[in-house]
């Protein structure tokens, strides 16, 4: 790199380059940096209930075909035929016993394995097609139901990588009796934006709620996160932010997150399941997790979720001018369907390719996208440094860095943590 990385992302993560979004050598190193070597979401286990089912994912510009073997054990390969590298799997998801590769025809089974070259008979030597199988992706885990899987064999237990993290996860994953499930195929859609836009976002940016979402977030939802909003780094890199609502909050106003979003979430049966989870909630997460209601959540490097609106999201990288952007309802499984669809209603409304709050979102990220490319501003680094002087006091029963949700200080663990991993490989 003809720059160092101390210039992109200066010591304490305050400055940022404009270049950090913008630069394709920056990019060629977050490959090698962080792609490489972090966990990544695939899919959710909730996808694959029988064995041959499969579903089709991304490991930044990697395409992995994600399926439950006939032994039931998880399996992700690399979509990418081994005799001239077709992607073997040309649905989204479904049902197979087989991956039939449409140039020859040679034949792959769920778990990866080749099993048939038909111009084998033909040859007098056959090929060991033991060696042949796609590549597999070496490291998979699993955290409450969300599979994972990493090209680096070294990597840290998920467990570890998520540290603290899943404190704040199973606030919402622990909730629901039956767990959580994917409803349908994930929106997929490109925005011309840098990958890191849409995941800073969700790591704790609720500070521009009031601004950019004026005409849709009503005010008192803004009051209430001012009032009791929290903003936590359980460790660099990922980030939630939630409100931990007092003892006496009536069950209406704990049970979800946007409630007050225009009644979507009205009706007698949402209302009645709402209230019969919350009143199981003390039981199930504890008395402090009871009490909050999540906003924004985001995993290192790219996923994140919106607890009020129960989206999972994955930012895959298209380059460092676009992202392609894959969106799921996540919704508690034991839910009655009717509540199930108003859920998803919800989702639809606000996020997805069509949500208001999407859509104001990502104008906003193709904006700063378009000013992160701007000539002669390179001396204007962007300023990340909202709260960095203030005190950061341990919270014991909230475990990381907690702070006010106008403490930047997501960001630069983000960043801090960005820089160390592109240095490690420059
Ligand atoms: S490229 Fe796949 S069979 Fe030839
Ligand atoms: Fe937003």
């Amino acid at each position: 790199m003809n720059v160092t990385l101390s210039h992109l992302v200066n010591d304490d993560a305050s400055l940022i380059s404009r270049r950090c979004w913008t630069d394709p050598q920056v990019y060629a190193l977050e490959k090698k940096g962080i792609f490489a070597r972090s966990w990544l979401y695939l899919a959710h286990e909730s996808q694959l209930p029988e064995p041959g089912d499969f579903v089709q994912a991304y490991m930044c510009e990697t395409p992995i075909i994600v399926a439950r073997g006939m032994d039931r054990a998880i399996h992700a390969s690399i979509n990418s035929c081994t005799h001239r590298g077709l992607p073997v799997c040309r649905s989204d998801h479904g049902n197979t016993k087989r991956f039939i590769c449409p140039y020859h025809n040679w034949s792959y089974s769920v778990e990866g394995q080749l099993m048939t070259i038909p111009q084998e008979r033909e040859l007098q030597h056959q090929p060991d097609k033991t060696q042949l199988g796609l590549k597999a992706v070496p490291r998979l885990d699993n955290y409450q139901g969300m599979i994972f899987g990493s090209f680096d064999e070294s990597i840290e237990s998920l467990d570890e990588y998520l540290g603290d993290m899943k404190f704040y996860l199973d606030a919402f994953f622990e909730r629901f009796d039956g767990g959580i499930e994917i409803m349908g195929s994930p929106h997929r859609w490109l925005i011309d934006a840098n990958w890191k836009l849409p995941m800073e976002n969700q790591l704790g940016d609720v500070n521009h709620g009031p601004y950019l979402h004026a005409a849709v977030i009503p005010p008192e939802a803004n009051e209430e996160i001012l009032r009791c909003g929290y903003s936590a780094v359980p460790k660099a890199g990922h980030g939630a932010t939630f409100r931990l609502m007092d003892e006496s909050t009536p069950w209406e106003q704990l049970a979800w997150g946007m409630e007050g979003m225009g009644g979507i979430l009205g009706g007698t049966e949402v209302q009645e399941y709402l209230r019969e989870t919350q009143a199981k909630a003390v039981e199930r997460v504890g008395p402090i997790r009871a009490r909050m209601k999540g906003l924004t959540y985001g995993i290192y490097p790219n996923l994140s979720f919106l607890w009020s609106n129960t989206s999972f999201k994955v930012s895959h990288p298209r380059g460092p001018d676009k992202v392609e952007y894959w969106s799921w309802a996540a919704v508690p499984a034991d839910a009655p369907a009717a509540v199930k669809r108003v859920l998803r209603t919800n989702y639809s409304s606000f996020f997805g390719p069509g949500g208001i709050l999407e859509q104001e979102d990502s104008e906003s990220w193709m904006q700063q996208y378009l000013g992160a490319n701007i000539d002669f501003a390179e001396d204007r680094p962007f300023y990340y440094g909202l709260g960095l002087h203030d005190e950061i006091k341990p919270d014991p029963d909230l475990p990381g860095a907690v702070s006010i949700t106008a403490n930047e200080h997501y960001a630069r663990a983000f960043f801090t943590r960005w820089r160390k991993q592109l240095e490690a490989v420059a």
